[in-house]
Parts: structure tokens; C-alpha cells; sequence
């Protein structure tokens, strides 16, 4: 298993996501097999790949004169087992059902060669325990974001019995073809940004359950706020720059207690104010810090507005 000998991908699934991952490889240049259960959706997913290639090139993502190379790289077709024979890594996008994936995974547990990578693009499934195969240190999880052509990160979730082998060989790959790969450190349902998701996502049902806000109110609300610091902040130094100490007196206020940030703490460790906190600003003054946070903060604000980014889409 090597990773300059990994020249053809097998994508199998061609819905949502199948058919803009095979994009992608063929974009990077490699040869993609792009299977699926029927011609008529192989011919929408090839239509829907030339639309997101003209938008790709209409924004300088991609050189106009690539798109027909582009295209002759991706091989439609219904024939899991000549595809599988020929491929030297698998990526598995067919429907998020337990019985569909299991059966998907040990035809290609037969059909493929036993040391090519298999990674499963599922969103929260424990792949690992519902897919059997001979050699599971090749069993892996490349968790792409929709649509795949615009969003950067790809998680990489390994399971107990994944080689390191495989988990350095899919962050190679991945980067090589321009993606911000993110290996968890363990198998964790949802994974890391579904997971918070989830939370944010639990949170505006429960606003809406209770009345507190409208929809629109809630995006106004968060477009006017997270959506400005998010980019430049994320959502955890965000709290270095909250103060890790009022984080803290909050968490206690809601009855709870968090060890690690009470270490924190109590190591005076509070963010931009102590120059360290979750991040290690290197002795930079808090100014420092937050002159540089609020300059990109109000270029932000600038572009959002210029983009009339607080109306709906
Ligand atoms: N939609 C998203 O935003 C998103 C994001 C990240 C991950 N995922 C995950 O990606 C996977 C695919 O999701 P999707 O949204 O593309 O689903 P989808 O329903 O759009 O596409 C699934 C495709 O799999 C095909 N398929 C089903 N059984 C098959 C088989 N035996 N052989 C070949 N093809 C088969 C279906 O015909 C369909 O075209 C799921 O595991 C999902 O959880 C989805």
C-alpha cells in the first residue's frame, strides 16, 4: 500500500455526495469509477458534475480548458465487480442504511485486492462494527462535507483495528488532492462537526419548540453574531477570547464542573488576557491579540455586509 501507487478510485454510490467526491479525485487528476444501481442515475450525477464544473470555472476554482479532461477521467458504471477489480482505493457514498453498507463492503471485501484502503463515507455509523471484512486494519472513514467541491475538511476516522499505515496514507492522499484532512484521535459518533451540529441544531429545536424565537430570528441572531467571529475564531479560542475564567464561573453557574478548565484557571491560564489558554499566543500582549482579532473582524463585517450576507438566501 503506497501512495504515489494509488492512480484509480473506485466511488461507489453516486447520489449527493458519490457523484461531487469522484468529481474531486478526477479534478486532481485522478481515473474515478463512479458506481451506482442504475444508468439513469449515473447520467444525473454526470450532468449535475459538468453544472458544478461550469460553476467551478466560472469562479477560477477550476481552468476552463479542463473540464472535458476532467470528465474523461470519471467512468460511469453499474458493475461493482470489474470496478472493484481495477481500483486501488474505495470510497463508499451509498445510502445511510446499515443492511445497504454491509452488503456493499463484503462485495468489496471479494472483488478488491486485500490491501487497498476502503473508507466509508458514512455520517455517524459505526462502520466498523457493520462492515465485515477479511483485513479490517484497511477499513477506514473519510467523512467528505456537501458539497465536496467547496468544502475543505474531510474527517478521517479510524477504528480499533485501522493501521496507522492506512490513517497516514488516507491524510497524504487527501491533502494531495487539496482537502484539510482532520484524523480523530477515536471513533466518536458524529464525529467532531456533526457532533456540534447536532448540539447547535438540538438548541434552535427547542427554541422553536418553546416560542422563544421565529427561524428567521434565530439566523438573524446568528449571522450577527457567531457568523462573524466564526471564521477567524472557530468556536474554541472563541472562549480565549470570552476569558477562560468567566467561561468557568459560567459552567459553574449552570452546576456543572469541567476539570480541565479548572486547571486552567487555576494555572492562570485564561486566553488573550494571559496570552495563553487554549492557544499559546507566545507572550503576545492582549492588544496585540485582540487589535489583530478585531481588524479581521470588521473586514469580515464589511464583506457580510457588501454580500448582503444578513439577508435569507
Ligand atoms: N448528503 C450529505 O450531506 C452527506 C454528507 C456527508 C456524508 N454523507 C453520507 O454519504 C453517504 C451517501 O449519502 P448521499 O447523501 O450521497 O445519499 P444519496 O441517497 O444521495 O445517494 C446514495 C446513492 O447510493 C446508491 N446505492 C444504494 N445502494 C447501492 C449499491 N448497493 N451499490 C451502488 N450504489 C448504491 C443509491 O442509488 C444512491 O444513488 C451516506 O453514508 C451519508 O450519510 C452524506
Amino acid at each position: 500500500m503506497e501512495l504515489d501507487k494509488i492512480k484509480r478510485i473506485l466511488v461507489v454510490g453516486a447520489g449527493t455526495m458519490g457523484h461531487a467526491i469522484a468529481q474531486v479525485y478526477a479534478t486532481a487528476g485522478f481515473e474515478v469509477d463512479l458506481v451506482d444501481l442504475n444508468q439513469e442515475v449515473l447520467d444525473n450525477a454526470l450532468t449535475k458534475i459538468k453544472s458544478n464544473l461550469s460553476l467551478l470555472v466560472e469562479y477560477k476554482h477550476v481552468i476552463s480548458g479542463e473540464t472535458s479532461n476532467i470528465l474523461s477521467r470519471i467512468h460511469p458504471s453499474t458493475d461493482l465487480k470489474v470496478a472493484a477489480q481495477n481500483c486501488d482505493l474505495v470510497l463508499e457514498a451509498v445510502s445511510e442504511d446499515r443492511d445497504v453498507k454491509r452488503d456493499v463492503f463484503s462485495q468489496l471485501d471479494e472483488f478488491c485486492s486485500e490491501d487497498i484502503i476502503l473508507a466509508s463515507n458514512t455520517s455517524e455509523l459505526n462502520i466498523f462494527n457493520v462492515a465485515k471484512v477479511k483485513n479490517p486494519k484497511r477499513l477506514v472513514i473519510h467523512h467528505w462535507f456537501h458539497p465536496p467541491y467547496i468544502i475543505p475538511l474531510v474527517e478521517i476516522v479510524a477504528g480499533r483495528k485501522t493501521s496507522s499505515e492506512v490513517i497516514d496514507i488516507s491524510f497524504k492522499l487527501l491533502e494531495k488532492i487539496g482537502k484539510k484532512p482532520l484524523i480523530l484521535k477515536k471513533f466518536t459518533n458524529a464525529f467532531v462537526v456533526n457532533k456540534i451540529q447536532q448540539a447547535i441544531n438540538s438548541a434552535v429545536f427547542a427554541l422553536l419548540i418553546k416560542g422563544i424565537a421565529s427561524p428567521e430570528e434565530i439566523d438573524m441572531a446568528i449571522k450577527n453574531t457567531l457568523g462573524v467571529r466564526l471564521p477567524f475564531a472557530g468556536v474554541a479560542q472563541n472562549l480565549d477570547f470570552v476569558g477562560l475564567d468567566v467561561v468557568y464561573d459560567i459552567i459553574k453557574n449552570m452546576g456543572m464542573d469541567l476539570v480541565f478548565l479548572r486547571d486552567k484557571v487555576n494555572n492562570g491560564q485564561l486566553g488573550a488576557k494571559t496570552s495563553i489558554g487554549f492557544y499559546d499566543y507566545q507572550g503576545r500582549t492582549e492588544e496585540e491579540i485582540l487589535t489583530k482579532r478585531d481588524k479581521l473582524y470588521l473586514q469580515m463585517l464589511d464583506f457580510l455586509k457588501q454580500k448582503n450576507a444578513f439577508e435569507p438566501i
